[in-house]
């Protein structure tokens, strides 16, 4: 079935007929759905929940590749909205499921695998629920059906029959409209700030931003990293910014000796929807910061670049 974009909502009448939606698509049945904490997942779970209440179980997967303190920060800032969340272990799954693996597509194709098969499949199978709630919004559509990239949200659109394959049935309340209209709904839930504004980040979470083989040390550099990029640049305006990791060493100098370290690279985007962008213009003084703090604060960095290049030809993402 072809899906059509909504280019403009009355966000109170949407969030009225959605919830009628999940209700009755659900009846009397449970559901599931995992939370990230990005915009497009709490949207979900927050009209998952006004549907069906204790029926709707909501999950927060841990897999390992999250930013600094993000599954406390989420599970905390839910809590304060009534909603309960569960975290799901599921770091020491995944890390195994990556080891040895460079190519992006096969890296990611496997994060989605471990994640809805192995662990997702299990929790539905263990919890009795039937139905399971996801995010996906229309740029998820567009992008997948391009064939850009597996994306973890659109099974449906990549030709897999989730019930069949993954055993349950996918409920996708916000498919039809991109993210600056989830925005809006999510600040007509009265949900903080936090939420409603925060950037986007990917469902593979850091491993997007790691090139080659993903290691537990390698996450927890590009994480620093990352934690630092955001404190520089989150008050820019810029629709996205992110640090990524490198695959090979290179050439720096330490106490006048040769010493081979690691490469991050930064990217700051100027972008409306994500599906185009160009670099955002930083001023030189900050990007000079903002690296002598990355090569004082992270373990074994020696070199730091700032990528200029637009979307298209590159992504936003670096795998
Ligand atoms: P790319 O890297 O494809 O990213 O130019 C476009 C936008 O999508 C985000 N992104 C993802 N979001 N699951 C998601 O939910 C994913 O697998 C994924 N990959 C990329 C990216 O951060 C950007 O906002």
């Amino acid at each position: 079935m072809k899906i059509k974009e909504i280019k403009d909502i009355n966000p109170g009448q949407f969030i009225d007929q959605k919830i009628r939606e999940i209700h009755s698509f659900v009846g009397d049945a449970l559901a599931i759905n995992t939370l990230s904490g990005g915009v497009d997942s709490a949207v979900v779970t927050m009209l998952g929940h006004r549907a069906l209440g204790e029926r709707l179980k909501t999950f927060f997967i841990d897999t390992g590749l999250m930013r600094k303190d993000e599954p406390q920060q989420v599970v905390s800032t839910f809590k304060k909205l009534g909603i309960q969340v569960q975290v799901v272990q599921a770091q020491d799954q995944i890390f195994s499921a990556l080891k040895g693996l460079r190519d992006p597509e096969e890296k990611r194709a496997t994060i989605t695998h471990i994640f809805y098969k192995e662990i997702f499949g299990k929790l539905i199978r263990e919890s009795g629920a039937k139905f399971l709630l996801q995010g996906t919004n229309y740029t998820d559509v567009e992008e997948i059906v391009a064939g850009l990239k597996h994306q973890q949200k659109v099974l449906e659109q990549l030709g897999i029959d989730s019930e069949e394959v993954y055993e349950y049935k996918v409920i996708e309340p916000l498919i039809q409209i991109r993210k600056p209209l989830v925005r809006k709904v999510c600040r007509t839930l009265a949900m903080p700030a936090a939420i409603h504004s925060r950037p986007s980040f990917p469902a593979p979470g850091l491993a997007a931003r790691i090139l080659g083989e993903i290691t537990p040390d390698k996450v927890d550099l590009v994480r620093e990293a990352n934690r630092i990029v955001e404190t520089f640049l989150s008050a820019t305006g810029a629709f996205q910014y992110m640090a990524i990791l490198h695959n090979d060493w290179v050439t720096g100098v330490k106490k006048g000796k040769r010493y081979p370290g690691w490469q991050i690279e930064i990217r700051c985007w100027d972008s409306k929807d994500a599906l185009s962008g160009v670099p955002f213009k930083l001023n030189q003084t900050l990007l000079l910061e903002m690296s002598d703090k990355i090569i004082a604060e992270v373990p074994g960095v020696v070199s730091v670049l700032y990528n200029i290049t637009r979307k298209p030809p590159l992504t936003i993402e670096a795998v």
